[in-house]
């Protein structure tokens, strides 16, 4: 089977069918990196750039080290040590990486929409690592890949997604993703935080209120605050969304029931989560690190054009 797409751009672009093939690719690249040589030759013909114009620690490394295990030969490219900072334009720097011979670009950019500027304007096929306020579909990739792993099944699975939904790309990417695959979804957070019009454009429901999510869903993935895409205060201080958001291991223990807590990193310890929430029982957090390998491994060799 083949992906019906050439770029992976966003999860809003991807058929059920494509994520389903993602999904059991990456259960296969899964079992590979169980293996003392977690390395197979199925790139090995393929160049790719990751180009990073926003830091990252995870996505960056998880994408490298998938390129490496697939045997694709590997360029690493950090805007604030490249010519991107003499004021050279995206256009320019990738068509003269292209003209390297490249054939595959991981790009991250704080612009939305930068990867599907790049997509029409150059012949290689683009990931998308995070663009803006737009997506981050290889994190919904093994989120969801974490959460069928933990619990089984993505149909019919309760999500609460939890936090600053307004700057999130990973929430808009889950939500299209858990729409697609079934799963109901419950976005929370405090009024300022969530987007008027969400429920009626992405059909997911909307609380204010902590416990109700919590009470209700089978999974909580808890987002980061990203006071760096907020132009304004948006609530009154950290300390206040922690009382009336953060997740505190006690409130956890007395649901009576279990729930998974998720989080796509970086974490701000002692805001939306406590420390021993975030390295407690209830967390597969370190979990969905490990998978990102596997699922950004099966989404670069479907983009080659490979069969699973
Ligand atoms: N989850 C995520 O995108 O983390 P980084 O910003 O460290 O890549």
């Amino acid at each position: 089977m083949k992906l019906s797409t050439k770029h992976l751009l966003g999860i809003k672009d991807l058929t059920k069918e494509d994520i389903q093939l993602i999904l059991s690719t990456a259960e296969q690249f899964k079992e590979v990196l169980q293996r003392p040589v977690k390395k197979v030759p199925s790139l090995r013909d393929i160049t790719i750039v990751n180009l990073f114009y926003e830091n990252s620690t995870r996505t960056r490394m998880s994408f490298e080290l998938a390129e490496r295990r697939l045997s694709a030969d590997v360029l690493n490219f950090t805007a604030s040590s490249s010519s991107a900072a003499k004021g050279e334009t995206l256009l320019d720097t990738v068509n003269n990486i292209l003209s390297m011979k490249v054939d595959m670009v991981v790009m991250r950019h704080s612009a939305s929409g930068a990867p599907h500027f790049l997509a029409k304007h150059i012949p290689a096929a683009i990931v998308n690592a995070g663009d803006g306020i737009n997506e981050h579909p290889t994190q919904a990739l093994l989120d969801a890949f974490s959460m069928r792993e933990k619990l089984g099944k993505l149909e019919g699975l309760k999500v609460a997604i939890i936090g600053d939904i307004m700057h999130s790309r990973v929430a808009l990417s889950n939500m299209y993703l858990l729409r697609k695959m079934g799963a109901e979804i419950l976005v929370v957070g405090p009024p300022t935080l969530i987007p008027k019009y969400i429920s009626e454009a992405l059909g997911v429901r909307v609380t204010y209120n902590l416990q109700e999510a919590l009470k209700w869903c089978d999974v909580a993935n808890v987002l980061r605050i990203q006071l760096e895409r907020q132009n304004q205060p948006l609530f009154s201080s950290l300390r206040e969304y922690n009382l009336a958001y953060g997740i505190k291991r006690k409130m956890l223990e007395n649901l009576g029931k279990d729930i998974v807590i998720m989080h796509p990193g970086p974490i701000n310890r002692g805001v939306e989560l406590d420390s021993d929430v975030a390295d407690g029982p209830y967390s597969i957090i370190l979990n969905q690190v490990e998978n990102g390998v596997a699922v950004r491994m099966a989404a670069l060799y479907l983009l080659a054009g490979r069969e699973s």
